[in-house]
């Protein structure tokens, strides 16, 4: 027996474009402009034209922007309950054209109308829904914290309307204006959102759709009356966005491509994740950037596996994404079909093994790729690496699950993973090993407001959705209580360390590394004086060579990140009570070398410094999470890894503490910059990190030019997350641009300077967030 065609009637969104003239301008200040300078959107499944869009010049963003400044202190003030009555409101017509947008997306996107209809419509009300709630709670939840301004939002064509309501939801929760630009291929729902728009309330200004190619994207990143950005699509053009924006103090967010790890292991229920693997790589044509696209198989089952996975690609129905049957639709566009051929192509040339369903037609016009299937490829193949975006698994095996990790985590990209065990142990051993900000066992593709998606690594940073998305949207209230941080210029003088006066060897504080004090690779050392110019000791000058080693000894230190938070916590008391017992000693020193006059108040404030990080050791938890399915989602803090702070000027000890004491508390591992005009607090600090148990390598300490080892921190490709708060604006719009290369976390202070007496101003809570990065397992139940 085989199936009838099924299709869905697409004549509400004929009526609608056709109600348009097919052709459409902007949105901008609930209007909208004329259509001009327009290009084509047309509908990958036939190759034909469904409406004229418009290119959105420079003007038109600087218009765009304009009306979402003006709006931006009305939607505020509109207060949260305010603001969530629109967002309800906009749910609920999500929810009542959920048909029209069903079938307008399938046409201009191609994806097939039982996904837009299952999964992009329920999820995208779900998310104005959900943000709705939080929009109503901000008061209460977030009181220590501000909408971050206007908002620029940039979204590929892969899930179009759902890319929207991740992005714009909770950016009108927070209470920012929004500067929404869809992907070239893919504005029609955007532009029919807009439309829901004005029906559902939303105040003038505070969402503007602006469309258009790259270029409208760049204008956008670029316009300086833009406060924060967040962008969704390719690691490349990830990149270029965060170098365009270093040094412009905008907020960022990037969610990128992946090269997801789909692990089965020997004792999995095969032919559930065999189902599995269906909806992970073969759901949206594989265009998904979290797409299960490499397939890790234990080598016990392999071919086993194989046989009922071709078996079930033969079953897969290719053809009109309208119809209701049907499992695979078209691909975005004939570009990626190209690509995507171009790449299969290679592999095969490589003399890897390509599996297509023989009876998979591809339909006569339109853009269309069958379901692959490619074995026999090398771990590093290009084919292995690269992000296919589209419907072709790459299969490989492994033995042990030790082997399977490492397989899973050669990669670039960290955003998912899944793991296949019916042993719940094995599967919550492999989870928090892997690289990745989201983990799904026992099934695939999920995904909820509540829950926190985005990516380690070269997949980006920053989450959307749940908790930590909220905090995208918004910033801390104490960073606007920050003064501009005071000129503080190193006084002393680079020399040879060796050769000097007999006593100046002994007067020179090396560095620390792996837990040793370690003379300078360079064999440089700098004097430094005291506030009233006398000679206090030298320092060693640390080089490029001295942070390589400093990163090894971190990496080498990884027991750090395993130990469990009550033993850290364990380690920074014993810290604090160590310097307390030197207190006299260190309050001299700070005395000495800033002429402070109440040097105890600094050295007092770092213990407690100390005291506050340990307490939030074993306290900073995650979440668990019940979204709509029958089983939880566990959202743990994990360490981000090694990070390199260059700690500022002021207060050299209470700064340094309140710094490193975070990081440490949460297992990152640190190679900590010490103020290069005041650095002997730090130095000072190896004994007592000596007799503390902290062990060696988790904390490593490299003084000389601030600018020279940041660039080398921000450039390290080993090195997870760089902050720099010694408020030079240069030096740290130069870490942001440095960190491109391998896109690392950077928290940076600019030129505001901090009260760091001040537990909320230098960073209280808040910095645990830079020290953490949130994984989400997905856990379902039952049988
Ligand atoms: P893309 O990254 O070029 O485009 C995504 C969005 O960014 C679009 O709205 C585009 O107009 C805009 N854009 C392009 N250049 C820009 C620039 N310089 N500044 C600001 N905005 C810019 O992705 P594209 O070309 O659509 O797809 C290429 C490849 O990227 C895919 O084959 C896939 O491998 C990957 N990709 C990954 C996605 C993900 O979700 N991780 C989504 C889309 C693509």
């Amino acid at each position: 027996m085989d199936y009838g065609p099924a299709p869905e009637s697409t004549k509400e969104a004929q009526a609608w474009l056709d109600q348009h003239e097919r052709r459409f301008g902007l949105f901008i200040d609930n209007a909208w402009t004329p259509a001009s300078d327009t290009f084509a959107s047309t509908n990958p499944a036939d190759g034909k034209e469904l409406a004229q869009v418009t290119q959105a010049t420079s003007s038109d963003i600087d218009r765009a922007v304009e009306a979402a400044r003006r709006a931006q202190p009305g939607w505020v003030a509109l207060g949260g309950h305010g603001r969530a009555r629109v967002m309800y409101a906009l749910a609920r017509l999500l929810q009542k054209h959920a048909r029209l947008f069903a079938v307008l997306e399938t046409l201009d996107n191609g994806k097939t109308i039982r996904e837009t209809r299952d999964a992009d419509l329920p999820l995208a009300a779900r998310h104005f829904y959900h943000h709705a709630g939080w929009a109503q709670l901000q008061s209460e939840e977030f009181a220590d914290y501000r909408a971050v301004g206007v908002v620029g939002q940039i979204v590929p064509w892969n899930f179009p309307l759902l890319m929207l309501a991740w992005k714009i939801a909770p950016a009108m929760a927070a209470g920012n204006t929004i500067v929404f630009k869809p992907a070239e291929f893919t504005s029609l729902t955007a532009l029919l959102f807009a439309e829901i728009c004005k029906q559902a309330g939303v105040p003038a200004g505070v969402v503007n759709i602006v469309t258009g190619d790259g270029r409208v994207g760049e204008a956008i990143v670029n316009h300086p009356g833009i406060d924060k950005l967040a962008f969704t699509g390719s690691t490349e053009v990830g990149r270029i966005i965060r170098q365009a924006t270093a040094g412009s103090g905008k907020k960022l967010s990037l969610e990128l491509g992946g090269k997801s790890p789909f692990i089965v292991f020997e004792d999995a229920d095969l032919d559930a994740a065999v189902e599995g693997l269906v909806d992970s790589i073969w759901f949206n044509q594989g265009q998904v950037c979290c797409a299960g696209s490499r397939l890790l198989v234990q080598e016990s089952i392999e071919q086993r596996f194989y046989t009922k996975l071709r078996a079930r690609m033969d079953n897969l129905r290719l053809g009109s994404p309208l119809d209701k049957s049907m499992d695979i639709g078209a691909l975005v566009d004939p570009v990626q079909r190209q690509r995507i051929h171009g790449l299969v192509e290679s592999a095969r040339l490589e003399g890897c093994t390509i599996y297509q369903p023989a009876a998979c037609e591809m339909p006569a016009d339109g853009s269309w790729f069958p379901p692959t299937l490619i074995t026999g490829a090398s771990t590093s193949a290009g084919i292995a690496q690269t992000e296919i975006f589209g419907p072709v698994l790459v299969a490989m095996s492994f033995r042990t699950p030790g082997e399977a990790v490492q397989l899973a985590n050669n990669t670039v990209y960290g955003l998912a993973a899944c793991i296949w065990s019916e042993s719940i142990s094995l599967a919550l051993d492999v989870a928090p090993q892997i690289k990745a900000g989201v983990v799904w066992i026992n099934t695939a593709n999920q995904f909820d407001a509540a829950c926190g998606f985005g990516g380690y690594k070269e997949s980006g940073f920053g989450r959307e959705g749940g908790r930590e998305g909220m905090y995208e949207y918004m910033t801390p209230l104490s960073e606007d209580a920050r003064p501009s941080a005071p000129v503080v210029e190193a006084k002393g003088s680079v020399k040879m360390a060796e050769g000097d006066s007999p006593f100046a060897i002994d007067r020179t504080a090396k560095l620390y590394i792996g837990g040793k004090q370690a003379r300078p690779d360079g064999a440089y050392s700098r004097a430094i004086n005291g506030a009233n110019g006398q000679f206090l000791a030298d320092v060693g000058e640390g080089n490029r060579k001295d942070i390589r080693n400093a990163v090894e000894a971190a990496h080498k230190a990884s027991g750090w990140a395993k130990a469990t938070s009550h033993n850290r916590a364990q380690v920074l008391y014993y810290i604090a009570e160590n310097l307390a017992i030197r207190a006299d000693e260190f309050a001299a020193r700070l005395a000495a070398m800033t002429g402070s006059k109440d040097p105890q108040r600094e050295v007092q404030a770092s213990i407690e410094r100390l005291f506050y990080y340990a307490a939030w050791a074993d306290k900073y938890d995650g979440l668990a999470h019940q979204p709509p399915m029958h089983g939880i989602t566990v959202a743990l803090n994990e360490p981000v890894g090694v990070i390199g702070i260059i700690c500022p000027n002021e207060n050299p000890l209470l700064g340094f503490i309140s710094l490193v004491a975070p990081a440490l508390a949460l297992g990152n591992r640190v190679v900590a910059v010490p103020s290069e005009a005041f650095p002997l607090s730090a130095t000072d600090l190896y004994q007592v990190l000596d007799t503390s148990d902290l062990p060696g390598g988790a904390l490593n300490i490299v003084t000389g030019s601030a600018d020279e080892l940041a660039k080398t921190l921000a450039s390290h490709a080993d090195v997870d997350a760089v902050w720099r708060h010694d408020g030079s604006a240069a030096g740290c719009a130069e870490v942001e641009r440095l960190s491109a290369a391998s896109l690392k976390r950077t928290w940076v202070g600019g030129a505001k300077g901090r009260d760091w007496f001040d537990t909320k101003q230098a960073g209280g809570r808040a910095v645990l967030a830079h020290a953490s990065q949130v994984k989400n397992i997905w856990i379902p139940y039952g049988v």
